[in-house]
């Protein structure tokens, strides 16, 4: 098989391919890199995937801070591929397309979607800069692993330098319907950057839809039911399979964490320190228009100022991780919020209480399991969300069978958390009730609930949904559509 890029004697069986590494990289007074963990749902999906491949397993991806260009070092045993980029190209690729276009974009245009040409062009740069990194690392015949909508033109990219591979790619977020995703200038160069996948998986079946409705509409390719056919009556043809594979948690290591004697002291302390509440509500998000933060404070609000929850004797906890600081909607929903919460402590608190505990900050996962077992109530009211793993953890921390989740229909996790108090966050009347039902749940009800809850999420952790991932795209042929399928045969067979 003619592969026109070379393939490492010494490349890796397993390449994932994510925007971020695993590790946010910076160098420390004397130069040397220091890391830390990364923020997001991703990086938290994949860290058991890669323990798992061991010293199979490189990871490439951007280190976090720009202009910093660093060799490849080993974490846990996997290499990481760090891919350098400068200023411009965060300002243009990650700041710009990535996080003002796309992700507006694929979340139902809660905030107005930018499109400039110059970030389009930095955003095909650096894909291709993340698909030459790649190339470089895998092994013959390997496996690629790439993930989200910042890299959509990656699996394209890798298929034309590396068609001996079998390249997967993974959408964490919602895929939008027809309608909207139309509105893209460059939709149909993300369309065919997507199917050079062999699998494109995604978080709910809708999705799968969405992106196969999109695919009929804007290319002339044969599609039947899920499978996309390209380069049809060709040697290059070859299927492209989309489908839904929910992701989750290492659920099983988060509850066992919650069990720790320090976490459970850790819960119980946090509440004293907040004055041991009747009512302790909670919410976690990375601070983004999607999570439905401003409307969920205002509801809890209403709920004071009516006189239905007593300001005196219920908190509620807002952590909201600082995310994408240097794009102004994000910067315009950090005011709103802080507004919000600065007037309702105004007219709520005491001297000693403030109603809201609003944390713009990271925590450790001790601290946020701690919180989680907490409280009595969580909060998951995003006004859209790929899966959403805040509610997952929130499950996955109550052994005792105690708490109630309030959770958005407009996740992906509403789909499976049958037990779940649903709400649509943009019905603020309906939101209230919803969480004064939960707040005085009867227990017998709340055990019931909880214990389906955890049924599921202890049941289908995020080792089952990397499996099931790359079951289906080991199912398929190493280098389909690769002109010389003898060789193919022989190295598969
Ligand atoms: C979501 C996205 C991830 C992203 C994370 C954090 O979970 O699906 O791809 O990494 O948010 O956002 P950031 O822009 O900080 O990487």
């Amino acid at each position: 098989m003619r592969v026109p890029f070379d393939v490492p004697e010494d490349g890796y069986d397993l390449v994932v391919v994510a925007n971020r590494l695993p590790v946010d990289v910076s160098l420390d007074e004397s130069g040397e890199p220091t890391w830390t963990r990364s923020p997001g749902g991703l990086v938290t999906a994949l860290a058991p995937v890669m323990a798992g491949a061991g010293d199979e397993g490189a990871w490439v991806g951007w280190g976090g801070s720009p202009d910093l260009e660093l060799e490849p070092f080993v974490v846990d045993g996997s290499l990481l591929v760090p891919v350098a980029l400068s200023q411009v190209d965060v300002e243009r690729y990650y700041e710009g397309f990535a996080n003002d276009t796309l992700w507006p974009l694929y979340h139902d245009v809660i905030a107005p979607p930018q499109f400039h040409r110059q970030w389009w062009d930095a955003y095909q740069r650096v894909n291709r800069r993340f698909a030459e990194a790649a190339a470089r690392r895998a092994a013959h015949g390997g496996t690629v692993w790439v993930h989200d909508y910042q890299l959509q033109l990656v699996p394209a990219y890798l298929r034309e330098l590396r068609p001996d591979l079998r390249i997967g790619y993974f959408h964490h977020i919602p895929f939008p319907p027809l309608e909207i995703f139309a509105q893209l200038p460059w939709r149909t160069q993300v369309v065919e950057g997507l199917l050079g996948a062999d699998l494109v998986g995604f978080q709910r079946a809708g999705d799968a839809a969405n992106f196969v409705r999109v695919v009929r509409r804007l290319t002339d390719l044969t599609t039947r039911g899920q499978v996309v056919t390209v380069g049809e009556g060709t040697p290059q043809q070859r299927h492209v399979r989309a489908a839904a594979f929910p992701i989750s948690i290492d659920s099983h290591a988060f509850d066992e964490l919650a069990r720790t004697p320090e976490v459970q002291a850790r819960a119980k302390e946090i509440r004293a320190e907040l004055g041991d509440p009747a009512h302790l509500l909670l919410g976690v998000d990375r601070l983004d228009y999607t999570k439905g933060i401003r409307h969920r404070v205002k509801a809890y609000g209403e709920l004071l100022e009516d006189g239905r929850l007593s300001a005196t004797d219920t908190v509620l906890v807002q952590v909201a991780s600082p995310s994408r600081e240097n794009v102004g909607a994000y910067q315009q929903l950090r005011d709103e919020v802080e507004l919000l919460v600065g007037r309702i402590n105004g007219d709520h608190g005491t001297v000693g209480h403030a109603p809201v505990q609003y944390l713009h900050q990271s925590f450790p996962m001790e601290e946020m399991a701690a919180l989680y077992l907490a409280a009595d109530v969580m909060l998951v009211t995003a006004l859209r969300d790929g899966m959403n793993l805040v509610a997952k953890e929130y499950v996955a921390a109550r052994s005792d069978d105690r708490g109630a989740l309030v959770l958005s229909e407009f996740t992906g996790a509403a789909d499976e958390l049958v037990g779940a108090v649903l709400v649509n966050p943009h019905d603020i009347a309906g939101m209230k009730d919803a969480i004064t039902y939960a707040v005085h749940m009867e227990p017998r009800e709340s055990r019931k609930r909880m214990r389906r809850l955890r049924r599921r999420v202890l049941g289908h952790d995020v080792a089952a949904w990397s499996q099931q991932f790359l079951a289906a795209l080991t199912a398929v042929p190493a280098g389909q559509g690769a002109a010389d399928a003898g060789e193919r045969g022989r190295r598969d067979g």
